[in-house]
């Protein structure tokens, strides 16, 4: 049987288009601005290549006044508060839901996608997306008490899902007090701009939205703007890489969603007619330009040939053409050099000896389409398993054991999504864990909602979308704006120090401390050491400087350690408590320890070690508690959200507090279940070199916590660097905080610094937190099938 053309009617949003007389400005501070250069580009239908719309091109001129009408909408909009904004996302909401078609029609055409899926995914998930957060305006004065708005957020998103995006971007950053510059993709601004007219027609006050068209210019404009607080973006990895740097050491924040090779894995028992439907929707939704799509089929082997057969007949019954047609399948590639580079890496991985297949029907001519394409016996290593193809060609390789399967899936530089498919229960959630990746979908694949968060492992990028989660990327601690410029030191003892360093209980000052990695004692590699001087500049004694081979073995060292990471957060605590037990016995030495280094008074230095001791407790008492949310999302879903440790940190510690400031932020990364690398206080680093003493008798397994001493910066530089450190936190100048986020953008390693400002590590409110936690944590979200 063959289905006729359903054909949706083009005549509304045709007529929305003429009413504009198919050109269209810059939406800023609530009007409607001719761009500055007078230029405009053309926006096509890619199904027929047929122009739509003018659209102006922003230049940094007019991102300029985009931001300065943010800048001054700003104020209004944290002083109206939670309830008023919510009503205002409610409108919002609302509104989409009225005007639904039109954005369905209008997304189908300027995109490509089929109306199918903007009808029933896309302009359903965008109203939700409002709604969800409307909520969280509302909640934000009672749940989110310590927080406040970051301030001006620029927008920068992609073409594949246009408003969808938008509404992942413009609803959390309005909810929590903030104004936003967005910037649509140049293939699709075109339901942005109806989403303006909306933003008119609610009344929403003018500059709290704006949104500029433009090319990747006009987006480097917005990223580099003074005035914004905050980048989130939606793009390739190589741009998230280019606005990582551009900001780095700014002190903006930066999240960014970025591209994907996801694994799509089917075990021997799972369900194969699913199985089948599940592959249209992992990799033929929205053309495979997803990018949690999941473009690499890994199956077990004893069903393989059976399930590439079922595929091959499922593919040879899609329908690709005209979006606008409700029984399409697939649409229309985004824009020619889409379809170019889709083609050559398919013709790259038919050179490569891969087989491929196509189903026997041609493609439309007067479009971008492309066919559904599936490789079979795919070597690892080949271009098309590891590079982004982002079209609808999937990629399949079988493996023999659970195992192999796993190292298969995390084979890739990226991490954005994963989907498993058994009907064992029990597999499925012991391979979830397993995978390095921000979203594991169990019997199911490209599910979205608001209500959870949505983003990357590794190079896939970092920050979440949706979910409480989310919202922190909107969000800044109140207390962040009492850090001090300058670090708080403890007074110098006017008694002076309390004898020399024999009567402070260091007898051997003539040695030099060593260095620990993998729970031993390390002579530096390069066999220097650094004179070390108290707060007075009187010699005190020598540690090893360490270099580049002695960070190698420790990253290595930390690598090798799989004991610690796969401990409940029960066992942690225990370790911990152990730790902090015997810290509390040798009290009086490590004390005296810091009156050597630092000349304060024997009570402030006990103070410090006091401190010590108690932050110990908070995060031993927060191993086991820190723990997961269950997402109620709207799918017949329940959705864990994991905190899940982020692998291999490096900790840049404070030169300040040297035993507090070494406890507050190495003691919550390994809470969580990190192994770290650890640059201690560059001026006064004996607390740290004792404290071996300590990780020794408390049960700590070797390369859980790896002591390097030497040159903070030098030190420092190799860890950013490092392709295999997952995490860095650097607490140093500004310069130093530059450099980290520079070097750390080349893996997208997670990086937290303190942009050179200093926190007063005996306070409580400064010193410790959740926001530790957070930072030595990514998020996983695993879908699970819930309900009837
Ligand atoms: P892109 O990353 O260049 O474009 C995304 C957005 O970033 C657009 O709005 C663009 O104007 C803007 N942009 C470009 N350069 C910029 C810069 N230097 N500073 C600030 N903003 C900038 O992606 P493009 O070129 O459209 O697609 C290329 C490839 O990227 C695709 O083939 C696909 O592999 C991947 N991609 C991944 C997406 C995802 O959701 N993960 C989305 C879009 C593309
Ligand atoms: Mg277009």
């Amino acid at each position: 049987m063959v289905y006729g053309p359903a054909p949706e009617s083009a005549s509304q949003a045709n007529e929305y288009l003429e009413a504009h007389g198919r050109k269209f400005d810059l939406f800023i501070n609530g009007a409607w601005q001719a761009p500055s250069c007078g230029v405009y580009f053309e926006s096509i239908s890619p199904s027929n290549k047929q122009p739509l719309a003018k659209v102006a091109e922003a230049n940094a001129a007019d991102v300029d006044s985009a931001v300065a009408a943010a800048k001054k909408a700003l104020p209004g909009w944290v002083a109206i508060g939670g309830h008023q904004r919510a009503r205002y996302l409610y409108a919002l909401a609302r509104q989409i839901q009225k005007h639904a078609r039109l954005f369905a029609v209008l997304e189908a055409m300027d995109n490509g996608k089929p109306i199918r899926e903007t009808r029933d995914i896309d302009i359903p998930l965008v109203a939700r997306h409002f709604y969800h957060h409307a909520g969280w305006a509302q909640l934000m004065s009672t749940e989110l008490k310590e927080f406040r708005e970051v301030g001006v957020i620029g927008q920068i998103i992609p073409w594949n899902f246009p408003l969808l995006m938008l509404s992942w971007k413009i609803a959390p950053a309005l909810a929590m007090g903030n104004t936003v510059v967005l910037k649509p993709a140049e293939y699709t601004p075109l339901t942005a701009l109806l989403f303006a007219e909306i933003c008119q027609n609610i009344g929403l006050p003018k500059g709290v939205v704006n949104i500029i068209t433009g090319p990747g210019s006009t987006g480097a404009a917005l990223v580099n703007h003074p005035d914004v607080q905050k980048i989130a973006f939606t793009g390739s990895t190589d741009v998230g890489k280019v606005i990582r740097k551009a900001i780095a050491g700014t002190g903006k924040k930066v999240s960014l969603e970025l591209g994907g090779k996801s694994p799509f894995i089917v075990f021997e028992d799972a369900d194969l007619d699913s199985v089948v439907e599940g592959v249209v929707d992992a990799i033929w939704f929205n053309q495979g330009q997803v990018c949690c799509a999941g473009s690499r089929l890994l199956v077990e082997e004893s069903i393989a040939e059976k399930l590439y057969a079922k595929l091959k007949v499922r593919m040879e019954q899609l329908k690709v053409g005209n979006p606008l047609d409700k029984c399409i399948d697939i649409g229309a590639i985004v824009d020619k050099v889409q379809v170019k580079t889709i083609d050559e890496l398919v013709k790259k991985g038919i050179m490569e000896g891969n087989d491929v297949w196509q189903p026997s029907w041609p493609c439309p001519t007067e479009g971008y389409f492309f066919p559904p394409t599936l490789f079979t016996n795919v070597s690892p290593s080949a271009s098309i398993a590891q590079e982004e193809i982002f079209g609808p060609v999937l990629v399949a390789m079988s493996f023999r054991s659970h195992k192999e399967a796993v190292a298969l899936a995390n084979n890739t530089r990226y991490g954005l999504a994963c989907s498993l498919w058994t009907e064992d229960i029990n597999l499925a959630l012991a391979i979830a864990p397993q995978i390095k990746a921000g979203t594991v979908w169990i019997n199911c694949t490209n599910v979205f909602d608001a209500a959870a968060g949505f983003g990357g492992y590794r190079e896939s990028g970092f920050g979440r979308e949706g979910g409480r989660e989310g919202l922190y990327e909107y969000t800044k601690l109140k207390i962040e704006d009492t850090f001090t410029d300058k670090p708080v030191l403890p007074k110098v003892s006017k008694s002076g120090k309390v004898g020399n360093a024999s009567q402070n209980g260091i007898h051997d000052i003539d040695r030099t401390t060593k260095m620990y990695v993998g729970g031993k004692q390390a002579r530096p590699d390069g066999g220097y050491s650094t004179r070390i001087k108290d707060s007075s500049g009187n010699y005190i004694g020598e540690v090893s400087a360490g270099n580049r081979k002695d960070i190698r073995n420790a990253v290595e060292a930390a690598h090798a350690n799989t004991s610690w990471p796969g401990m409940t957060g029960h066992a942690r605590a225990q370790v911990l408590y152990f730790i902090a037990e015997n810290l509390a016995i040798r009290r009086e030495e490590f004390a005296n320890r810091l009156v050597l280094m630092t000349n304060q008074s024997l009570e402030s230095a006990l103070e410090e070690v006091e401190k010590s001791i108690e932050r110990i407790y908070y995060y031993a008492a927060f191993a086991d508690k820190y723990d997961g949310m269950a997402h109620s999302t709207i799918q017949r879903n329940v959705t864990l959200a994991m905190p899940e440790s982020i692998g291999v940190m490096a900790i840049v510690c404070p030169d300040e507090s040297p035993l507090l400031g070494f406890i507050s932020t190495v003691i919550p990364a390994i809470a969580m279940g990190n192994n770290v690398v650890v640059i201690p206080s560059e001026t006064a680093p004996f607390s740290a070199t004792d404290f071996y003493q300590i990780l020794d008798t408390s049960d700590v397994p070797g390369g859980t916590v790896n002591i390097i001493t030497g040159a903070k910066d030098e030190l420092s530089t190799e860890l950013a660097k490092h392709d295999n450190v997952d995490g860095i936190w650097y607490f140093g100048s500004k310069e130093g905080c530059k450099k980290v986020e520079l070097l750390a953008a080349d893996n997208m390693k997670r990086s937290w610094v303190n942009y050179g400002k200093h926190r007063n590590w005996l306070d409580q409110a400064h010193g410790e937190g959740e926001v530790f936690l957070r930072q030595a944590t990514q998020i996983k979200n695993i879908w699970i099938p819930y309900g009837i």
